[in-house]
């Protein structure tokens, strides 16, 4: 078998107890001894570690061994503490199973050191970065305040755990750490008050007083100096080796990794220095007239400094310190105490106060260290609590450490001893038994629910009546008397009886590590665990931030008549609960044993370490382990395990597991006497076989390892190497296209310049072929059309000659006309007369004829038009036409008539009733009818009269009466004269000599001048016997008013009033109209 290291190799002695040869107690012992004094203080039986206190510091717990014992396997390098927590936290990583570390020994024996080691070794190799170092450090840093708070110096230990302590470390799947829970059990605060001999308080308080600064020290009301204290014992006060000052720094700075506040930290240093003023409160006794003594406090300095710090009314302490309140029911009943009872009472508050204190400070440390997450986490429990102690005088204390060591001592006997003894019948594997002693009745003794003495107890604090030890004693003694393990002077076992080491008010137990004599002293106290309720209501009420939680039941509202469980009950239970949960791991065994009592280095006292053996059952653990099998497996595990091994088994064996097993072996030529096969599991012996199997495994799979780093890499690069062809492809076959497109381009456009030369080349040809061609035609045409014309003029000369030119010329002319008035018929311009357009002569010859069309179709278009009219419109524009000759260019007035529509009658002369008179006044039908201003011939102003024109007369009527003024027949009235300007003037010339020329000329102004003198001269025209009536138009003219002749004048001046026309009598002959220029 090829083996690199194991742990035979260089070993002094043996390093497992189970190859020791020969087996016995002596040679047991004689290996110790000798692995001793080569500083080897690990040795195995099988899987548990011995594990001896050097007591010094030896060089192999470094990083380097850390890292050398890093996934190694068990029994591969010699023993090492480290080997067993790597096989523990490998199990836990890579096999899920929850694990669990007993380390048991006497107190002094290693177990808290053993359980740091584990705990850093675990720290050391699990997963790393930020958050996990942090869990880490919190983990670890939850030891040194621990320590401080629950560790003392005692005769066996200077550093001795006074309370049981298990940790479970979370893990998640990966192994990292995700934090930790922590459970303490009973403290041992009897020490808080009393040391024995040699021994000394909790570090803590040693550790404040030298350690802290003066200011802080100032502030906790405290002084440097120890003996000033009454709880402190002054014997050992310094202790060897350890440095309090250097502590202190090293618990307020782990306080602070763990999470402690600034605030908290100061509440438990107050809660401290409390308990250290609380032991100097002194007693003396105050006679009272009934004659009993009532206890006083002699100096109330240290009472009122401690009320100071914990906040308490000094009044409501003080008198909790005289007076005692009991309850019973509905009564209330105060009673004084004596100088004892109050000692007793300040003593009970001060343990109370600081055992509370400690379990506040696990509860505050859990809280910082707990699980983040709350996903599925395996667990690691390390269970570190108080060595099995023999004092000289043992007490309550001692009864239930011892206790509990005897649980674990029956817990290391079940999984070890009995279970693997019944685990070979179970399998049916041949066995010899091994006989053993099985501590379980010495459990049954403390603890039966019925006779046990925790129950018995029980019993007792709970019965009413006096209660003292004695009576305790008594009932020990009858009922236990008969037991094996019990021993008492008054017992009924008659053995006893003369026996002198054994004291009246004591009882022994033959505990499996010893019998210890307890003093039955101080028991039923201990158990009932009594704090008055005066004083635990008066810290209730206290101002301290700590105090209302550690003392709840202090709350006056919830007063509570029942008991609180007791001491014992509940170390009972707490112990019950911890080895149902390490049941449910799988345990790891450190069995520590101290080589000496001295707490030296290099002593190695044979009896003490040889009763160790026996009462930790070594031997029985060797042979058990020699006479069966170094270790099993289940024939599935083993299969799965191995089987990479065998050809035959690997990679899957289809069958019964066992025959794949069967197969294995034997193809490993495993010699047979090396295992057996049981039912479901196979058993090897030897260890060195099974690490044999686990040296090929580990070379297997190094080989499995790269085989499948080959076949990966091989398949990586193949598939690396399939896509880089890939690429290739479709890569060249771009480039080829790219590369064939160019060609192609090119050969395309070469052939197209080619093509194109060719192609013009031909059609050049073609073309100079096709133009000499039509050339030809053309000649050949020309010459036949010269030919046949000399042909045919030669043929006709005789007829042509006469007429053909007349001839050609009419027909030429016709054809001219032709198109001439085909166009002219085309270009016609259109129907409205007024429309100038004509088309453009075409031939100087037409030109006569192009005037008189265009004026014959002019004349044509204009009848067109006028034929269209009705006769009265014929006769409006008749009387347009004629307003037009008369005036157009001649009267600026003119202009502004021609779009106005000539009424005639604008007065409705006919209709308006208003005018009826003058209507039936007239006989002819009125042509015109309207109002004018007749202008007053001596100052020029106007008067308006209404004016009508008949067939025969002109008939000016007041405008108002309707009364008619004048008449005067048409044909008197021989001219009319108006200015030339824009303004309604004229004057009506009268024939000399007629009736109507008697009052003179009339001069009359009108809006419708125009119209009014169209229509006189039109009716003038047609009258039967008028002559053509004269229109005078001129800027100067002559009227006759009356006999004088007045020369009336047009001028054009600026508008003086507005825009009308105003007209002045200048003087006798002459009148005077200015016009505005714009009128
Ligand atoms: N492995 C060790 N190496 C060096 N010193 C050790 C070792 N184990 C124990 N000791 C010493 O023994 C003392 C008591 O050990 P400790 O673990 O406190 O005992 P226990 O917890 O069993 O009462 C420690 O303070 C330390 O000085
Ligand atoms: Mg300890």
């Amino acid at each position: 078998m090829e083996v690199k290291t194991s742990l035979l190799d260089n070993m002094i002695g043996v390093g497992d107890m189970v190859l020791l040869e020969p087996l016995s107690e002596d040679s047991f012992i004689e290996n110790l001894r000798n692995r001793f004094d080569h500083n080897e203080i690990y040795t195995y039986i099988g899987s548990v570690v011995i594990s001896m206190n050097p007591y010094r510091s030896l060089p192999i717990y470094t990083p380097d061994k850390v890292e050398e014992y890093r996934n190694r396997n068990f029994y591969e390098l010699s023993p090492h503490i480290y080997a067993l927590a790597d096989e523990a936290y490998r199990s836990l990583r890579d096999q899920d199973k929850d694990q669990c570390i007993l380390i048991t020994g006497e107190s002094g024996a290693g177990k808290t050191e053993a359980s740091k080691l584990v705990m850093s070794y675990v720290a050391a190799v699990c997963g790393k970065g930020q958050e996990v170092n942090k869990v880490k450090e919190q983990l670890l840093q939850s030891n040194p305040v621990l320590e401080a708070f629950g560790n003392a110096k005692t005769v066996r230990n200077d550093n001795s755990s006074r309370f049981g302590k298990y940790m479970d470390i979370e893990f998640d799947f990966k192994g990292d750490p995700l934090g930790g829970v922590i459970s303490n059990y009973l403290l041992e605060k009897s020490r808080v008050v009393k040391q024995p001999r040699g021994e000394r308080n909790f570090h803590v308080f040693y550790q404040l007083l030298s350690g802290a600064s003066d200011d802080t020290l100032k502030k906790l009301k405290l002084d440097r100096d120890f003996s000033k204290y009454n709880y402190l014992s002054l014997d050992s006060a310094v202790v060897n080796g350890l440095d309090d000052a250097a502590n202190f720094r090293t618990v307020r700075n782990a306080m602070q990794i763990v999470g402690f506040m600034e605030d908290e930290v100061q509440s438990v240093l107050e809660l401290v220095a409390a308990v250290l003023k609380l032991g100097n409160i002194e007693f003396k006794p105050e006679s009272r007239c009934n004659g009993i003594d009532e206890s006083r406090i002699k100096d109330k300095n240290d009472l009122k400094e401690m009320c100071e710090l914990l906040g308490t009314e000094q009044s409501v302490l003080e008198r909790a310190f005289s007076y005692r309140t009991v309850e019973a029911k509905l009564e209330k009943v105060s009673t004084t105490l004596n100088v004892a009872q109050a000692y007793y009472a300040r003593d009970a508050l001060a343990k109370n106060l600081y055992s509370r204190l400690f379990s506040w400070l696990v509860t505050r440390i859990n809280e910082s260290i707990k699980a983040q997450t709350k996903a599925r986490h395996k667990v690691m429990g390390v269970l570190d609590i108080y060595g099995f102690e023999i004092f000289e005088e043992n007490s309550f204390e001692q009864f239930i450490i011892n206790y509990c060591n005897e649980k674990l001592q029956q817990i290391f006997i079940e999984l070890t001893l009995r279970e693997e003894q019944e685990e070979y019948i179970r399998e049916g594997i041949e066995w010899t038994n091994i006989e053993y002693f099985n501590n379980a009745i010495i459990c049954d003794l403390i603890e039966n629910h019925q006779n046990g003495i925790l129950a018995m107890l029980d019993e007792e604090c709970l019965r009413p009546g006096t209660v003292t030890d004695e009576t305790f004693l008594d009932k020990l003694n009858t009922i236990c008397a008969e037991h094996q393990h019990f021993e008492s002077r008054l017992s009924k076992n008659s053995k006893f009886i003369t026996d002198h080491s054994l004291p009246h008010n004591c009882f022994r137990i033959q505990h499996y590590a010893g019998k210890v004599l307890y003093r039955a002293e101080g028991f039923v106290d201990k158990n009932n665990d009594l704090l008055y309720r005066d004083l635990s209501q008066a810290m209730y009420k206290a101002n301290h931030s700590l105090m209302k939680q550690l003392f709840p039941e202090g709350n006056p509202a919830k007063v509570n008549l029942k008991r609180p469980p007791t001491a014992g009950f509940q170390f009972r239970a707490s112990v019950g609960t911890l080895m149902r949960n390490l049941q449910t791991k799988n345990p790891n065994y450190i069995r520590c044993i101290k080589p000496n009592d001295k707490k030296a280095s290099h002593i190695f006292t044979d009896s003490l370490v040889c009763h160790q053996v026996r009462y930790l059952g070594l031997m029985e653990n060797v042979r058990v382990r020699r006479a069966g099998y170094a270790f099993r497996q289940a024939y599935e595990s083993c299969l799965e395990r191995y089987k990479m091994l065998c050809k035959r088994t690997w990679p899957h064996w289809r069958g019964p597991a066992r025959e794949g097993v069967e197969v294995l072996m034997a193809d490993l030529k495993v010699p047979a006497d090396e295992f057996s096969y049981g039912r479901s599991k196979i058993f090897i012996r030897n260890p060195r076989t099974l690490f044999f199997l686990e040296e090929r495994r580990r070379q297997c799979l190094q080989d499995l390892a790269t085989l499948i780093q080959k076949i990966y890499r091989g398949w990586k690069c193949r598939s690396n190497f399939l896509l880089l062809k890939k690429s290739q492809i479709v890569v060249a076959a771009w480039y080829r296209r790219y590369a064939q497109h160019n060609r192609y381009q090119k050969i395309k456009s070469a052939t197209t310049v080619v093509q194109s030369y060719t192609r013009g080349w031909q059609a050049r040809k073609l073309l100079r072929e096709l133009k000499y061609q039509k050339r030809c035609v053309e000649a050949v045409t020309t010459i036949s059309a010269f030919w046949h014309g000399t042909q045919v003029r030669r043929e006709y000369r005789k007829f042509f000659r006469a007429n053909a030119g007349k001839k050609i010329y009419d027909f030429t002319i016709q054809r001219i006309m032709q198109k001439y008035f085909l166009g002219l018929k085309n270009t016609m311009p259109s129907m409205s007369p007024v429309d100038k357009s004509w088309p453009a002569k075409p031939y100087r010859f037409l030109d006569g004829v192009h005037t008189e069309l265009r004026r014959t179709f002019h004349l044509w278009r204009c009848k067109k038009y006028r034929s269209q009219f009705t006769e009265e419109k014929k006769a409006v524009y008749e009387e347009k036409l004629e307003a037009s000759e008369i005036f157009k260019d001649k009267k600026a007035l003119y202009a502004s008539s021609v779009s106005q529509p000539f009424m005639g009658d604008y007065l409705e002369i006919s209709k308006n009733p208003k005018y009826q008179k003058l209507n039936s006044a007239v006989d002819e039908k009125v042509l015109l009818a309207d109002v004018v201003n007749k202008i007053n011939r001596a100052n020029g102003k106007g008067t308006a009269r209404i004016f009508l024109l008949t067939k025969k007369s002109v008939v000016l009527a007041d405008q108002k009466t309707g009364q008619v003024k004048a008449s005067v027949p048409l044909p008197d009235l021989t001219s009319v004269s108006v200015s030339t300007q824009s303004d309604g003037f004229f004057a009506l010339k009268l024939k000399e000599g007629s009736a109507s020329a008697v009052k003179g000329d009339f001069l009359l102004s009108s809006e419708h001048l125009i119209e009014i003198i169209t229509k006189l001269h039109r009716t003038g025209a047609t009258a039967e016997d008028s002559e053509q009536l004269n229109i005078d138009i001129s800027d100067e003219f002559l009227v006759q008013f009356k006999h004088d002749k007045v020369c009336v004048k047009f001028i054009q001046g600026a508008p003086k009033n507005g825009n009308s026309v105003s007209c002045k009598r200048k003087n006798n002959r002459l009148l005077e109209v200015s016009v505005p220029t714009t009128a």
